[in-house]
């Protein structure tokens, strides 16, 4: 290879949405043509993508086949609940299975190449890419992160329905001061190794074949410039072998952090060990002049093209470079009737029931329904962000779905009620394009609900956040349902007929009146694009439902950042009423505790626990010790309950939090029945990164937790000596 065809294999390009046959005559096709394309990203469909690897292997000197990567993030054409949902489920089959379906659909159309799992531990509810992770709790996340690996890259990469993740953002991007995007994160090495690095590390280890940067600096230094991160952390520490891409022009975003002008910025990247560089183009600039100067060598060089060389064997595009380009099964294996069953299926697992007073839930489907709220009719909204091969228009609203459940829908009545949001151009810019505003104003719409409220024994309000109010660069400072919604909740309340409350939203948000005011709460998110049928069949009573929260919910911004795995202060406040208590760490006007705890979620059933067990109360530092306790079903409905257990380290070298996830199951459970759920406690579950970064287990007492919630346990205590 030429020096300039190895720069080639270093720049990836966003794919030019050009007409098939005019792709040989665009720049981008003479760029691959000419070698200086490794991969392109986010072209839809096997007919462009057949052309561009044709130009790649036909006409380029090389015949280098070219990568193909999209953000596949929930899902393809059939969208599952966005990443925060899905981790409410607790059920790494069901996610496995989601990732495994999003492959299998991807792969059919020539994407190879996911930029999936976001695994971003984030305690900020402000930032709104908490919607593409899994929640605040670095075990958790971890679990989640091995889960969807497995998923996308099946058996190792070897069939056609099998594609690379690419693990992101690589690193600490969920912890950006006052959750604006892309701002500064900074946080000690301790923290990250005990609290953020988990997921990145299991992704790891789980064969993950590629690494994303992120666009925060770390300790100051840009990701996509931090040797420590990539080098030492990922490589040296970590043993990852596959190739590291940026993030979107992040090279070039690094002048911007002040770090010098283009060389400087291209070398920085090189020599942290960062092999592609996506959408910016400063590979390809640079990188001639800088080995030219001796300020990169030329070895740097072969040993970044030399890992994304084996990224496209690993793939097997070196024996065929269509491997993935198959119409055939792109005309009947993508949207199929039995991956949107799946869809329906897990997307009723991600719902969290926060509230439900005299079980207004489930729904009887004979009654007379008032379906009210912009998120009401909505279909465009329910897949939520990053839902790049969705289909538009395809899917349905919550106003269809439950039209078919009930049957018939002469009791069905609907009123948008009010704008999602109260000012037009907030709503262009946070919301789906197609998504209608009715132009009448704020007072008309509520007094046409309450006009169709009249009409029915109860009210479903479908409100919330917009779908595109998530994802990135969709950060607010305010958490509080938006525009005009919370005047029409309260005018809804205030006519005394039961109010069922379906919040729509891609983040933790602030719900104390809903709590105090609304008697029924369920957490829908954006459940995908079976998602309004997968709702109906929740409100209906046919599943119960079965979502913990993985984020704590505030009870006002205020709180932020709101963790369960906290450290102790010197001076916590006790546990007593929530009065304020001078010179105790808590505030003048606000309770210290969450709106709704992590690990919270009901179920139409209840379950309730019996005593825990420690198979013993000691173990040796290389000992095991199996903690059980049963948990029954004593309701009248089959349902699923996530156990989960925490650890608290009582004394240590340092402040260690007051709780920690270490293992979680969900069990499915018949009216009457009672399962004993058994966890190991290995070595591993008690120990942590010390000051030194050691990985180490000091021997004295735990505390182990066994419940339903983070909030709710019961506890014993382990010695270990
Ligand atoms: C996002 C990434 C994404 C990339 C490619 C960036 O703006 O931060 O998560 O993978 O774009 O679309």
């Amino acid at each position: 290879m030429t020096l300039d065809e190895k720069i080639g294999q270093m720049n990836l390009p966003v794919g030019a949405d050009i007409v098939t046959g005019d792709i040989m005559n665009s720049d981008i096709g003479a760029d691959i043509a000419a070698g200086r394309v490794g991969g392109v990203f986010n072209m839809k469909g096997c007919g462009k993508i057949r052309e561009y690897q044709r130009i790649a292997v036909e006409n380029s000197r090389l015949g280098i086949p070219l990568i193909f990567g999209m953000d596949v993030v929930h899902g393809y054409e059939t969208v599952f609940p966005i990443p925060l949902a899905l981790s409410c489920s607790w059920d790494m089959d069901a996610i496995e299975e989601s990732a495994r379906i999003a492959a299998s659909e991807a792969s059919a159309a020539g994407i190879c190449w996911t930029f999936s799992p976001m695994v971003d531990i984030s305690r900020e509810p402000r930032w709104g890419r908490v919607a593409e992770g899994a929640g605040e709790d670095p075990r958790l996340g971890a679990e989640i992160a091995r889960a969807m690996v497995r998923g996308y890259q099946g058996r190792n990469m070897e069939a056609d329905d099998e594609i690379m993740a690419c693990v992101k953002h690589f690193a600490l991007y969920g912890a950006p001061e006052g959750g604006r995007d892309y701002n500064t994160v900074d946080m000690s090495r301790q923290r990250m190794f005990n609290e953020y690095f988990e997921p990145y590390k299991a992704a790891a280890e789980e064969g993950a074949g590629s690494f994303m940067t992120s666009f925060n600096v770390v300790d100051g230094i840009p990701a996509s410039g931090n040797r420590w991160l990539f080098t030492d952390v990922l490589r040296d520490l970590w043993g990852f072998d596959g190739f590291v891409v940026t993030d979107y022009a992040a090279i070039n975003e690094m002048m911007v952090h002040g770090l010098g002008g283009p060389d400087d910025v291209s070398k920085m990247a090189v020599d942290a060990g960062v092999d592609m560089d996506m959408a910016g183009g400063s590979y390809l600039a640079t990188l001639k002049n800088l080995v030219a100067s001796g300020k990169v060598s030329e070895e740097q060089i072969d040993t970044a093209v030399r890992r994304i060389l084996e990224a496209k064997y690993r793939l097997g595009l070196f024996d065929n470079p269509y491997k993935y380009i198959n119409p055939e099964r792109e005309a009947t294996q993508i949207y199929t009737q039995a991956n949107r069953e799946a869809a329906r299926r897990i997307a009723a697992e991600t719902f969290v029931l926060l509230k439900n007073n005299g079980n207004l839930l489930p729904l009887s489907a004979d009654g007379k329904i008032a379906l009210i709220g912009p998120l009401a009719d909505a279909a465009t909204h329910m897949q939520g962000m990053w839902s790049v091969a969705a289909v538009p228009g395809r899917n349905r609203s919550l106003r269809t779905a439950f039209a078919e459940a009930m049957a018939d829908s002469s009791r069905l009545f609907y009123a948008k009620g009010a704008n999602l949001y109260g000012d037009a151009e907030m709503e262009a810019g946070a919301s789906m394009a197609n998504c209608i505003r009715d132009p009448r104003p704020a007072g008309e719409l509520v007094a046409e609900a309450l006009a169709v409220a009249e009409k029915a024994d109860v009210i479903v309000a479908a409100l919330g956040e917009g779908a595109e109010s998530s994802g990135e660069s969709a950060s607010r400072a305010f958490l509080q349902l938006p525009g005009n919604q919370m005047e029409l909740l309260k005018a809804l309340v205030a006519t005394g007929k039961p109010v069922v409350l379906l919040n729509f939203s891609g983040r933790p948000t602030v719900m104390t009146y809903e709590a105090e005011n609304v008697p029924a709460v369920m957490n829908v998110w954006y459940a995908g694009s079976e998602g309004a049928d997968a709702i109906a069949d929740v409100v209906f009573g046919k599943v119960s439902p079965s979502g913990k929260l993985t984020a704590s919910m505030p009870r006002s911004v205020g709180q932020i950042p709101l963790y369960y795995n906290h450290l102790n202060t010197g001076r916590p406040r006790s546990d007593g009423p929530a009065v304020f208590e001078k010179y105790r760490s808590n505030y003048l006007d606000s309770p210290v505790t969450p709106l709704f705890p992590f690990g919270y979620g009901l179920s139409y059933t209840t379950f309730a626990y019996g005593p825990m067990k420690l198979s013993s109360a000691a173990m040796a530092p290389d000992g095991s010790v199996v903690v059980s306790v049963p948990v029954a079903n004593n309701g009248s409905r089959a349902a699923a309950e996530v156990v989960q257990l925490y650890v608290r380290d009582l004394v240590a070298s340092m402040s260690r939090p007051v709780k920690e996830l270490k293992h979680f199951e969900r069990v499915e459970l018949q009216p009457g029945e009672t399962k004993t759920v058994s966890f190991t406690i290995t070595p591993a579950d008690l120990s942590f990164y010390n000051s030194n970064l050691e990985f180490v287990l000091e021997p004295g007492e735990f505390d182990i937790m066994v419940g339903p919630s983070s909030a709710e346990v019961q506890t014993a205590r382990l010695t270990v000596r």
